[in-house]
């Protein structure tokens, strides 16, 4: 039996909450197997702003809901429209898709106002027999009506078609266009997916003009999180979440870990190629190991963002820095990243309820053995274990 895929296009000009939360409900009433984003190059049926992403940025904005939706179900950004010359019709898209997936259960999702105009996009009846109707609205008794009344209306126009209207309880009221016009005036990024805000900060888009070194928590967080993948974005909030918690109990400021928390691990994903980059950049040298352990180098290189992109004091740098291997005599927030990280809520493997307990007892007990358990594990997986992370085991059992 084929798969049950669905097609959602838009100029995605930034794609926001409401696009993703659309897609992940109309996939979870559908039965979905497969979502295909697919941004539109010129759409036939509005003028694009001045202010428009380019066909790039736009598709990389769409990659981060990709992303993010993958943790659920099999998503892919589709940029055929990108690529075609000339303006794009829905009706061409599905014609390449169907003669890609010829046994496939083909679904057309749509919000209300691509709906209420269906019958005068190019070839609706073709479009109809290519594919599924969906289109999707808020979860109101108006909108419903208007729904079905189109829904009887094109089924009336198109009686092969298979249509359906669902109204979405998830569903929020966004317009890229109010958020472009709410980006331009500083307003934040509510209604935005964070990573795509981040994006969207980083790259200037929208007449946004934030300055990277004195960014407040919310847009911190939204930068972090559009330098890392999706999977790995509840790690970095519970990381943030345990050393605020360790802070308060041990005594330190909190802020200084959240941000420290936020950005420890940000260049996690970069290749080899760009943390050898950053090192040059930096003036990051590496020992043996770091050079051979990829794995070693984001810590170094995130501290090295931390400071010249983030403007970052250097207590909160050096947090970052010695994140991964620890080492001896480790400065309070040192303890509490390393810690945070280590026992974050997300964190599940043996022991860690002892460990979390001892973090909140006896802090130093609680690295010791966190580095001891470390040390363990690269013994039994036969990796070198970094020289720092020994000394920091020296110091601490005071031999
Ligand atoms: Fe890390
Ligand atoms: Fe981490």
């Amino acid at each position: 039996m084929g798969k049950k895929i669905g097609i959602y296009g838009g100029t995605f000009d930034p794609p926001h909450l409401g696009h993703m939360r659309a897609a992940r409900e109309t996939a979870a009433r559908l039965k979905l197997d497969e979502i295909l984003l697919v941004p539109a190059r010129l759409p036939p049926h509005k003028q694009l702003p001045e202010d428009a992403g380019t066909p790039e940025q736009r598709l990389e904005m769409i990659g981060y809901i990709a992303d993010a939706l993958s943790l659920d179900l099999p998503c892919r950004v589709l940029d055929l429209e990108l690529k075609r010359q000339g303006p794009s019709y829905t009706v061409d898209t599905l014609r390449e898709l169907r003669r890609a997936h010829p046994d496939d259960e083909l679904w057309l999702l749509m919000g209300t106002d691509m709906f209420l105009s269906f019958q005068d996009w190019r070839e609706p009846e073709q479009i109809a027999e290519l594919a599924h109707l969906c289109a999707f609205g808020r979860h109101d008794a108006d909108k419903g009506a208007i729904l079905s009344r189109q829904r009887e209306r094109l089924q009336a126009l198109y009686p092969h078609a298979e249509i359906r209207a669902l109204t979405l309880r998830s569903l929020v009221d966004v317009s890229s266009t109010d958020l472009r016009h709410r980006l331009r005036e500083g307003e934040g990024g509510g209604g935005l997916w964070p990573p795509v805000y981040g994006y969207i900060l980083r790259n200037r888009l929208y007449g946004t003009a934030a300055d990277m070194k004195r960014l407040e928590l919310p847009e911190l967080r939204a930068v972090s999180q559009s330098m890392i993948k999706a999977k790995r974005i509840a790690h970095v909030l519970g990381t943030e979440e345990e050393a605020v918690r360790l802070a308060k109990r041990w005594g330190a400021e909190e802020l200084p870990a959240r941000r420290a928390a936020i950005l420890h691990d940000c260049t996690k994903y970069y290749t080899a190629a760009e943390q050898l980059q950053l090192c040059e950049k930096y003036g990051i040298v590496l020992d043996t190991l770091e050079r051979e352990l990829v794995k070693l180098q984001h810590a170094l290189t995130a501290a090295a963002l931390a400071e010249h992109v983030f403007g970052e004091p250097p207590e909160v740098c050096r947090a970052i820095r010695w994140h991964t291997t620890g080492r001896a005599d480790m400065s309070l927030l040192e303890k509490i990243i390393y810690m945070a990280d280590y026992i974050e809520p997300n964190r599940d493997f043996d022991g860690v309820e002892g460990l979390r307990e001892l973090a909140y007892r006896d802090l130093d007990a609680a690295i010791l053995a966190g580095l001891e358990m470390t040390v363990e594990e690269m013994n039994e997986r036969g990796l070198p274990v970094h020289g720092k992370t020994l000394e920091a085991v020296a110091f601490l059992r005071g031999v």
